[in-house]
């Protein structure tokens, strides 16, 4: 993807991400399920604990209730929240009279795989989201039904995911598994045939360093917060689309990384903040955000950025954090101007 369709996919991932409104807690866009100020007495058959909008009535809202079960969700429901409750485990039949739903959002809970009875997730034919952030999950969920396309299971205990666990998934979009216990080889084979993974977050996990086979047509790619010390030459070269990819907090060194590794044209934001580096590496030209503060960077080679310089040859870099190297305004070179020509932001301090 090149930069002329930043804006469509901008548009795109917004659609995608901006819909929780973090501070109501609700889904403010008028497709989706919103209650907040228009909450009113529930009408439609609603368990009694809970909430279901007369607005939307096929959502179901039981946050907040110290619930340790699931309660009775009626026939109808497509959308079902559950936060903040106290919930260990799922039973076979839970589901079995919602093959409706769509999503179901069990944040912050204490599920446990062990009390995820049967093949619970997989009889639900039209299950598009699927959110067990913040529980006690030590491996991932499944079988899950192949209409999912956004799997959240971060800030669990989950120290494998088996090569079967993502099978069939061909339109998972987004993946967040961060803040978790993964490691390399317990990742093996795990998003071999994700064909439409836009979005894999594995920061803040045990990675000594980047899994083989992650889907090529991934934009955005996580990975903060690891061990990772070196990256194989041509790695990225797979990847036709990716424009962000974050390796910040981890253990790069000038070594681990062989010369064209991150010149990578399709790459809009890098993040390389708080590792060992101690030269700059050679990005491609369309880079726009570039992040490299807390290394120990001590010289500027311009050839990092521009091969060649000329009217239309130059770095789109816009934002270049340089702050907390060993680098001060001196040691940037005259001729970087030339290349460096539409950056609005250098951080030295
Ligand atoms: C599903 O519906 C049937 C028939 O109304 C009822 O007997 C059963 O208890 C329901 N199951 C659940 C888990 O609510
Ligand atoms: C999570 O599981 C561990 C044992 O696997 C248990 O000791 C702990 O209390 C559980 N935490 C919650 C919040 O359920
Ligand atoms: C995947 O998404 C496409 C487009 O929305 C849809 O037509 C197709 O049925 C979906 N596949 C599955 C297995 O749900
Ligand atoms: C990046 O790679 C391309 C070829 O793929 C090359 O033309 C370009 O000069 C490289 N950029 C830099 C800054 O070396
Ligand atoms: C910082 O750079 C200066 C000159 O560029 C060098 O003399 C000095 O040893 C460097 N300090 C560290 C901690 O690398």
């Amino acid at each position: 993807m090149q930069l002329n369709s930043l804006p469509f996919f901008l548009v795109l991932i917004s659609g995608i991400f901006c819909q929780y409104d973090y501070e109501t807690g609700y889904y403010p866009d008028p497709d989706y399920p919103y209650v907040h100020s228009m909450m009113g007495p529930s009408t439609a058959v609603c368990a009694p604990e809970c909430n279901c909008p007369e607005t939307y009535p096929s959502a179901m809202y039981c946050d907040d209730l110290k619930l340790k079960s699931i309660p009775i969700v009626p026939p109808g429901i497509k959308y079902l929240y559950l936060r903040n409750n106290m919930i260990e485990g799922i039973e076979d039949n839970t589901f079995e009279n919602v093959t409706d739903l769509e999503w179901l959002i069990l944040d912050h809970n204490h599920l446990e795989n062990s009390k995820i009875k049967g093949r619970v997730f997989s009889k639900l034919k039209n299950l598009r989201k699927l959110h067990i952030n913040y529980n006690n999950l030590t491996e991932a969920v499944g079988p899950l039904p192949n209409t999912m396309d956004d799997l959240q299971l971060s800030h669990n205990k989950i120290t494998k995911l088996s090569p079967s666990v993502l099978e069939g998934l061909v339109n998972l979009t987004i993946l967040q598994l961060q803040n978790n216990q993964l490691k390399v080889d317990s990742v093996s084979g795990a998003f071999k045939g994700l064909h439409s993974l836009m979005y894999l977050d594995l920061s803040f996990n045990q990675f000594t360093r980047l899994p083989k086979g992650l889907p090529p047509a991934l934009l955005m790619l996580y990975f903060d917060n690891n061990q990772i010390s070196n990256i194989p030459d041509e790695y990225f070269q797979g990847f036709k689309v990716l424009q962000f990819l974050h390796l910040s907090h981890n253990r790069l060194t000038d070594a681990g990384i062989p010369g064209n590794v991150f010149n990578i044209s399709s790459l809009v934001e890098l993040d390389l903040s708080f590792n060992k580096l101690k030269s700059i590496p050679t990005v491609s030209e369309n880079l726009e955000n570039f992040y490299l503060q807390v290394n120990q960077i001590n010289k500027f080679p311009v050839s990092s950025f521009c091969k060649v310089v000329g009217p239309l040859a130059y770095s789109k870099v816009r934002h270049l954090r340089l702050d907390g190297n060993n680098l001060t305004r001196a040691d940037l070179p005259q001729e970087m101007y030339n290349c460096l020509r539409v950056a609005a932001e250098i951080s030295l301090e």
